[in-house]
């Protein structure tokens, strides 16, 4: 199982889109099996893929008694001895496994720290090293914030790709992104920089070609030879709860569709 995350502290730059889009195609255009990991509380790739009862959720959290059936990211990261078949669930695409994330996963980060007998950064590298026989890929989405849990996937990963935005705050984002990589690099010798890739690309604008040119002169190696460009059909795929290839299933795919298509052949095809 090659275990591949995308990361980047700032906001709203198309993590979850990538994982999204690009765990379906591995899944549905290679016949891959693929394994999501959502370590982001606000679940909005756990919502795509297995049915999320808001309600049922309001009344847990609000009772403070969650059911023991609906195991998620965050029981994995609070107990080791957890089976991690447990948090698997099935989705409706072939091929496509996740384990879901829960709205509380923001508060477990206090309960991991609390927990002194096991290394902290090393929880989910221990689950998923028990299935490295079943999958071939486990793609890992985060949220935008340097936290122990993304550390956890960080440490757990095998290949780091960062989207990036054309805007300043992606620039930030890159900096912090690519000094942390080289922290954890120093306890996870096996994480490779996969690269970098801007989405929401619109290299008409003169903002995008600046941010592009600071980048590549200071990050060049790592810039991924594929922009993803901007379309309502990732807004739509995203609001309808359907991957983007499932979602422009037709034959005349939109520009965006096929861009994603070319980011997953290059993290296919490198080794
Ligand atoms: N290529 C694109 N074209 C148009 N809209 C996009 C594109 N990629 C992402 N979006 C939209 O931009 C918003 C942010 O994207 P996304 O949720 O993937 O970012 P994120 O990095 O996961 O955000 P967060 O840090 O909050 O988890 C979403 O509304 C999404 O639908
Ligand atoms: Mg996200």
């Amino acid at each position: 199982m090659k275990t591949i995350i995308f990361f980047n502290n700032k906001g709203g730059v198309g993590k979850t889109a990538s994982v999204t889009s690009v765990a379906h195609m591995l899944a549905s255009q290679y016949n891959k099996k693929v394994l999501i990991v959502d370590l982001d509380p606000q679940m909005n790739t756990t919502s795509m893929f297995n049915e999320v009862n808001f309600m049922k959720q309001f009344f847990e959290v609000y009772k403070g008694e969650k059911s023991g059936t609906d195991k998620s990211v965050e029981d994995l990261l609070l107990d080791t001895e957890l089976d991690i078949h447990e948090c698997i669930k099935k989705t409706e695409y072939d091929n496509l496994d996740i384990i879901p994330s829960y709205l509380t996963l923001s508060e477990a980060e206090e309960r991991m720290k609390a927990d002194v007998r096991t290394p902290q950064q090393f929880k989910l590298k221990e689950h998923l090293e028990k299935i490295q026989d079943e999958y071939d890929y486990c793609i890992i989405d985060t949220s935008p914030s340097v936290s122990i849990i993304n550390i956890n996937g960080l440490v757990a990963a095998d290949e780091l790709y960062v989207p990036l935005r054309c805007d300043g705050g992606s620039l930030l984002g890159a900096a912090i992104v690519m000094n942390l990589y080289k922290v954890v690099s120093r306890y996870n010798s096996k994480l490779k920089m996969g690269g970098m890739f801007f989405t929401q690309w619109n290299g008409r604008k003169n903002v995008s070609k600046s941010v592009y040119n600071l980048l590549n002169e200071v990050f060049g190696q790592y810039i991924i030879p594929v922009n993803i460009g901007t379309s309502k059909n990732v807004e739509e795929s995203s609001l309808m709860q359907i991957p983007l290839l499932a979602y422009d299933s037709g034959k005349n795919k939109s520009k965006v569709t096929e861009d994603y298509l070319k980011l997953t052949e290059y993290i296919f095809e490198r080794i």
